[in-house]
């Protein structure tokens, strides 16, 4: 935006409530007070929310259709202004709402002044954060199903990549790349549907509500509500004003999608260590080191786990500063949109770049199996094939250990030891015991909704495109 202005033109009585006051309000704190220097962002929806009201207005015959006419074309230029950035905010104008005010009145002159009535910024800011949030929601959902759709193309590629799965850290048991990509194609669907459920809560028309009781005015808020897309009106006007739960409602949506991306993002900067080096994350999302040559930094995942908590401190604000407001509306309510509109910035920014840093991502086939291969990963595979020969789990549990112990001892993978030796542990085993002890038997061994077998990801991921072309 142009560099916000102070005005020494304006007098005392440029000011909304200037016939209460016998001194000006002191420089310091009209910087501290304002809002104008953030809230510039919400004029598209002010001056929508304006139009509708004044149309209501006009038809309610609280104000002529003539006026209203006006004060729509005078509304339309300003916003035209705006866009094209002639307009002058000013910071003696407080806020978003006062600096359009001003400048309609400027412009069509006494058809501006009755804009205001039955309508209180109480009311109205509440109604342009909505109207500002309901299309950043619908922004996230997009973002969202595209970095689901870059995550299902990968997933297909390596629907049968064998990769070791974790628990704590520790190879388990073997999965495929696929399925484990696939999970967080599940974290998002679920965000998905919390963001689509959230939007039922914002999309309610405060305005009505004016500054806090309603207003004597003949008003029809359903008229509003219909005119601006609202789903319905906030059915009480203290709380219409006063609450900003939906904005904290967005924001805690917004950090567990931080958070699910923050764990991928320690996945991948494990991943790309050269320690395992499973996968390579393509130059374009990494940097070098000033000093270290040989570095390749993944700065993108680093800097996504880093502003998970930039996400989580925001909803922690907005928590604060709900929580000791006496109702109905107080000027803290102001302090709700640095952090709403960085969460949202910070949110989309990050599908974005996360959607296509997925396209950026080659895998180590071959370390990925060699990592696979040498952690016992099919230890529970050898015990599942005893109990289908007739042992109880515990026991075939407690059996699979020694065999486990002694190919430790010998440095040595349980497909390494010879059937002589498997049998020691136990008679029941022969030699069809090798083909589940094999990586590729192990997995498609689990074939099963949820599994991880290579059909069952195939199946997975048509399910997904499916679930996302339908939404
Ligand atoms: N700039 C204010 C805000 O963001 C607008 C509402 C001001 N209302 C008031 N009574 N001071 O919340």
């Amino acid at each position: 935006m142009k560099e916000i202005q102070k005005t020494s033109a304006l007098n005392k009585k440029d000011s909304s409530w200037s016939g209460r006051f016998n001194e000006p309000v002191a420089e310091l704190v009209k910087k501290y007070t304002a809002s104008i220097g953030f809230d510039y962002r919400l004029a598209p929806y002010d001056i929508q929310g304006s139009i509708a009201h004044a149309h209501m207005l006009s038809v309610q015959g609280i104000i002529s259709q003539a006026d209203f006419k006006v004060i729509e074309t005078g509304l339309l230029e300003i916003s035209e202004e705006i866009e094209a950035g002639k307009f002058e905010w000013l910071l003696d104008l407080e806020d978003v709402h006062l600096n359009i005010e001003k400048r309609l009145t400027d412009k069509i002159g006494d058809a501006g002044k009755r804009l205001h009535t039955g309508r209180s910024r109480n009311d109205q800011v509440a109604t342009d954060v909505r109207l500002w949030l309901r299309s950043v929601n619908e922004q996230v959902i997009a973002g969202l199903k595209k970095l689901q759709l870059s995550l299902l193309d990968l997933a297909e590629v390596h629907f049968d990549t064998v990769m070791p799965g974790f628990t704590h850290l520790q190879v388990a048991q073997p999965v495929t790349f696929g399925h484990h990509l696939m999970a967080y194609v599940e974290m998002l669907k679920r965000d998905v549907a919390r963001f689509e459920d959230c939007r039922i809560r914002i999309n309610r028309l405060p305005l009505g509500a004016a500054a806090l009781a309603g207003t004597s005015y003949p008003i029809n808020r359903e008229l509003v509500a219909s005119t601006l897309g609202f789903d319905g009106v906030c059915e009480n006007s203290l709380d219409a004003v006063s609450d900003r739960d939906f904005a904290i409602e967005f924001t805690f949506t917004s950090s567990m999608v931080m958070m699910h991306l923050s764990r991928f993002s320690e996945e991948l900067i494990l991943w790309s260590s050269p320690r395992f080096a499973f996968i390579d994350i393509a130059d374009r999302f990494c940097t070098g080191s000033s000093i270290m040559p040989q570095k390749k930094n993944p700065d993108v995942p680093e800097l996504v786990r880093g502003k998970t908590g930039r996400v989580y401190g925001h909803l922690t604000a907005l928590l604060t500063l709900m929580k000791g407001q006496p109702l109905a509306y107080n000027k803290d309510n102001q302090e709700d949109k640095e952090p709403l509109f960085d969460t949202a910035d910070t949110l989309l920014v990050t599908l974005e770049i996360y959607a296509d840093m997925m396209r950026g991502i080659t895998v180590n086939k071959e370390n990925m199996r060699q990592a696979a291969s040498e952690g016992y990963a099919t230890a529970t595979d050898l015990a599942d094939y005893l109990v289908k020969k007739g042992m109880p789990f515990r026991d075939a549990h407690e059996v699979v250990a020694l065999a486990v112990r002694h190919a430790v001892d010998k440095k040595v993978d349980l497909s390494d030891l010879p059937l002589a030796t498997l049998q020691q542990f136990a008679a029941e085993i022969s030699d069809d015991v090798y083909a589940v002890l094999t990586l590729e038997g192990s997995l498609n061994s689990r074939n099963h909704i949820g599994g991880t077998a290579p059909v069952q990801v195939q199946a997975a991921i048509v399910r997904a495109r499916n679930g996302i072309s339908q939404s």
